[in-house]
């Protein structure tokens, strides 16, 4: 992990339904933050490895959430697609500091594309 992180304030997590999501626009494209009926908040990309459907208006179960599109089911943990389905999207970490909630963005700098 020699990785530089952004850390990117986004909010307090109550600014976030129980089991639901917001989106957050960031320069590295919109990332949706999801808050399970735990109180568990992951952030992934919010853009569906199957045509790039909004997850976070999705429905979210357990650890993860239905694609509000075409129903592919998404592992907040993970980024994977379950099921039968193949395809993943970027998991990015978020802190909890006592419900302030930060993501972590990749230093771009060295991430030639
Ligand atoms: S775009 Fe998400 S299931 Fe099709």
């Amino acid at each position: 992990m020699s990785m530089d992180m952004n850390w990117i304030a986004i909010g307090d997590i109550s600014d976030i339904p129980l089991r639901g999501a917001r989106c957050v626009k960031t320069p590295q494209g919109k990332i949706a933050v999801f808050r399970t009926a735990e109180n568990q908040v992951f952030a992934i990309e919010d853009h569906c490895p199957h045509r790039g459907g909004p997850l976070s208006q999705g429905i979210i179960h357990g650890t993860a959430v239905t694609c509000p599109l075409h129903s592919w089911v998404i592992s907040l943990e993970t980024g994977k697609a379950l099921g039968a389905d193949q395809g993943e999207v970027r998991t990015i970490r978020v802190r909890n500091d006592n419900g302030a909630l930060s993501i972590a963005l990749e230093n771009l700098m060295m991430a030639a594309e």
